[in-house]
């Protein structure tokens, strides 16, 4: 016989049932969370837990849709100032650092993470140079141990000391299949309908919607294909 058990309902708060009867209701809270330490940060974020917030700096902003699902974890770091974070409802944990403690903060950074998709683990999001960007769609679906690298973090230079690597953003269309393993480098795109294979290594601006995108660095592998979130032997025969 259950003597306790826990249930946990859509607004976040879980029920403890001793015998069966309801004895408790409580909402899973992060002690100091947000976390915010400087002037002008605006936070909107749901209040069930799901999201943890850290700032030190001033002006900066994040949404996060009061929709996001009961399943999921959000951790967002803001190191710097004048930052704009929205967060979609996602399904799935995701993890997004804008500046690196306290010794890299970054200016002017904008975020946007559209509604409907889904990391099988946490998705790591990295932004580490000021006035770079985020910008993904709907819909698209992660898998596990994938690195987003919106900036490479140290310089290239040139002989005569030129800049080499500055990060301008990634860009992430709708409905996206990310395999397993992936690192997404910075200044990439990966436009709409496209997988990205399994241990690709992204690193330069697609063009072609609806393409397989694989290997070190990803080429183009196939064209014109189409994606379902639904396991190959689960689809109907098509003629
Ligand atoms: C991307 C993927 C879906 C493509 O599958 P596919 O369309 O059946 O690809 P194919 O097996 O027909 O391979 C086509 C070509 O691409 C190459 N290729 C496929 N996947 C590759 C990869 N991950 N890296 C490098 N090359 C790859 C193949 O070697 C083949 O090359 P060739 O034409 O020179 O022989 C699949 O390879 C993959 O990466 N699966 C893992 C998905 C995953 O991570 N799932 C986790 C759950 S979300």
């Amino acid at each position: 016989m259950k003597i306790v058990s826990k249930e946990r309902r859509d607004d976040g708060t879980r029920i403890i049932k001793l015998f069966g009867l309801r004895v408790f209701a409580y909402q899973r809270k992060h002690k100091n969370n947000p976390s915010i330490c400087g002037r002008n940060n605006v936070v909107d974020v749901p209040k069930n837990g799901l999201v943890k917030i850290n700032i030190v700096g001033h002006d900066n902003k994040v949404v996060v849709d009061k929709q996001l699902n009961i399943k999921s974890c959000v951790h967002i770091n803001i190191y710097g100032d004048n930052n704009v974070i929205n967060v979609g409802a996602i399904y799935g944990k995701l993890q997004l650092c804008v500046g690196a403690n306290v010794s890299l903060p970054v200016q002017n950074c904008r975020v946007v993470i559209g509604n409907d998709s889904s990391c099988a683990d946490w998705l790591n999001i990295l932004l580490l140079e000021s006035d770079s960007y985020f910008d993904m769609g709907q819909d698209c679906m992660f898998s596990s141990g994938i690195n987003i690298r919106c900036s490479d973090a140290h310089s290239v230079l040139s002989a005569d000391g030129a800049v080499l690597n500055r990060a301008v953003g990634v860009k992430i269309g709708n409905h996206v299949w990310v395999g397993q393993d992936v690192l997404i480098s910075k200044n990439t795109e990966i436009p709409d309908g496209c997988i990205v294979g399994a241990r690709a290594v992204v690193t330069k601006k697609f063009i072609k919607p609806n393409c397989v995108l694989a290997g070190i660095p990803a080429r183009v592998t196939k064209e014109n294909i189409r994606w379902s979130r639904n396991p190959p032997d689960k689809m109907k025969p098509t003629k």
